[in-house]
């Protein structure tokens, strides 16, 4: 039984995003809006509804924009004020998390999830915490890290969301090595990062959802860049194996990867169906689209 609650989360935002080039140069791809929210919106929505009460973005060149957007915006909001147009004042004074409960760190080189991930470490200090990809957009109700929350009070230790994916797509995901499973809870009994279809340990694969235990960063303080030649998350966590519980949750939803490009364009698809305000509009001019 896990004797600390999971506070913090840790949001990697460092990277370079070169998928998503042009868009990407100058714009951080976790500010692209997916209808009309920035991609670090939903993860940031879904970590409050888990109940974590510490934010933490390790951020890199460029991506400032971040901390602005999650900061009160004075003239904007004395202008909505004055106009009174104060469904839209409300709605942006709802989004902002409470004061305090937000930092900031910088990964001054792209060396790794890995890497990203041991910048917070501060932060954190001795307790477990929660790992969100922004990328990785999951439609669920309730979210991925609350289904991992409920999952974690029963097991302790360490936790992965997990997919099964085509066996030819293994090769862009970590891996795990699947032990005894529970209904949506496997045991992990090894992981890979991006192993070749034909030597995969599963088609299970890691998706950006992490609940983990703060002896990671001793390994990562150890760990040699591996896959793609960065400091790899995953080949961390594969040396708690043994030593601490792990497991991974076969979580319910649908998942997007907005660092890619049709993905990012299904989520907009998938999310804008999903308003009342304008789906009705949205479907007929998609209709005809497709038509042609
Ligand atoms: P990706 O593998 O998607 O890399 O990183 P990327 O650089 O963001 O995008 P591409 O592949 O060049 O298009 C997965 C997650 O790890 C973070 C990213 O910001 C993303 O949330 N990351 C990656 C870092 O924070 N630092 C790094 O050095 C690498």
């Amino acid at each position: 039984m896990p004797n600390k609650q999971v506070r913090k989360v840790v949001f990697p935002v460092a990277g370079m995003g070169t998928r998503f080039l042009p868009a990407s140069k100058a714009v951080p791809k976790e500010m692209l809006p997916v209808v009309d929210k920035p991609v670090i919106q939903y993860a940031v929505e879904e970590a409050k509804r888990a109940g974590i009460e510490q934010f933490i973005f390790v951020t890199g060149r460029g991506k400032h924009v971040i901390e602005d957007h999650f900061d009160h915006a004075y003239e904007l909001e004395s202008l909505l004020s004055e106009r009174e147009k104060t469904d839209e004042l409300r709605s942006l004074l709802e989004d902002l998390p409470k004061t305090g409960s937000v930092s900031f760190t910088r990964q001054q080189q792209p060396l790794g999830l890995g890497h990203a991930v041991w910048c917070a470490r501060h932060f954190i200090g001795n307790e477990p915490f929660a790992v969100i990809l922004p990328d990785d957009l999951v439609k669920a109700e309730p979210g991925v890290l609350s289904q991992m929350i409920a999952a974690y009070a029963k097991t302790g230790g360490n936790l992965v969301a997990v997919q099964d994916v085509p066996r030819e797509r293994t090769k862009s995901y970590g891996i795990i090595a699947p032990g005894a499973t529970r209904g949506d809870l496997t045991e992990v009994m090894g992981l890979v990062e991006k192993p070749k279809p034909a030597v995969a340990p599963s088609t299970l694969a890691i998706v950006g959802r992490y609940i983990l235990q703060p002896e990671l960063f001793d390994e990562l303080e150890r760990q040699k860049p591996g896959s793609g030649r960065e400091i790899q998350l995953t080949d961390s966590m594969a040396k708690l194996i043994g030593r601490q519980p792990f497991h991974a949750v076969r979580f319910k939803g649908d998942r997007y990867d907005c660092g890619d490009k049709v993905g990012f364009l299904l989520a907009n698809v998938a999310l804008a169906l999903d308003r009342p305000d304008l789906a009705p509009a949205f479907r007929q001019g998609l209709a005809a689209l497709l038509k042609n």
